[in-house]
């Protein structure tokens, strides 16, 4: 039997209603071999490369900020609270404890500039940046804030701040338009891991369900490729089973 890929929790749902959970202990690393003070995930930071390097944005996007301790997200609220004041800060930085910042798995990239924003950089919805954007979903990120779903994710519109929730999550997250409320949201509505969400992506065929996250593991679904489990940080576990299709 094939082994369950646990443990990076991909989809973890970090935000004001769902803090941190004390017990995720991301393996990091730099996001960039160029910018080693910039840890990322090891699996978030392959496939931000890939993506980055994909699109011929080496050196030209830079990775400005990914993880973050409970300690330095505290200090970035503290420090923009007494610089720009308490409605920009709520705007633009998650309150401490409650970062996905704090899971590894979120990265804010720049454009190339002699002078980087730390709190807003610039990442333009043109050339090298926007072509990241439309090629994120495919390596498993997405644009975490985006315009028009603030009511959602209590964030204003990020257009530098991307989120790791793995493959094919992120290609269905963009495909859909969802944000990662609205996705867990949607797989609330499959519960029965006989009767997954499906969805084909190149020549896999994968199928998606939530069961709660004490599930025993004999009760969990089985792919015959592969089986992947992380838990939402809403008291689920979403599987995700995949299969080889000719
Ligand atoms: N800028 C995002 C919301 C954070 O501080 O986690
Ligand atoms: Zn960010």
């Amino acid at each position: 039997m094939r082994a369950w890929v646990r443990g990076r929790d991909p989809l973890l749902l970090v935000s004001a209603a769902h803090p941190m959970p004390e017990d995720v202990r991301p393996e990091l690393t730099a996001a960039d071999e160029n910018w080693p003070q910039v840890l990322l995930e090891r699996q978030a930071a392959r496939l931000l490369v890939a993506c980055v390097q994909a699109v011929g944005g080496r050196g030209q996007i830079v990775p400005v900020s990914g993880w973050r301790s409970r300690e330095e997200q505290q200090q970035i609220w503290d420090d923009t609270m007494e610089k720009e004041g308490e409605a920009f800060t709520r705007q633009y930085v998650a309150l401490p404890g409650c970062s996905e910042h704090q899971t590894g798995l979120a990265i804010d990239l720049s454009l190339a500039a002699p002078h980087i924003d730390f709190i807003r950089p610039d990442f333009p919805d043109t050339g090298v940046c926007r072509a990241f954007q439309e090629q994120a979903g495919k390596y498993g990120f997405i644009l975490r804030y985006p315009a028009g779903k603030e009511h959602i994710t209590g964030i204003a519109y990020e257009p530098w701040h991307f989120r790791y929730v793995g493959v094919p999550h992120g290609a269905i997250m963009t495909q859909l338009g969802l944000t990662l409320e609205e996705y867990l949201e949607l797989m609330d509505g499959y519960p029965d891991g006989d009767r997954p969400f499906r969805f084909r992506m190149g020549e896999y065929q994968f199928g998606i369900c939530r069961l709660p996250d004490d599930c025993p593991e004999e009760d969990l679904p089985r792919g015959e490729g592969g089986c992947q489990l992380s838990r939402d940080n809403r008291g689920g576990l979403i599987v995700t089973t995949w299969c080889r299709e000719g």
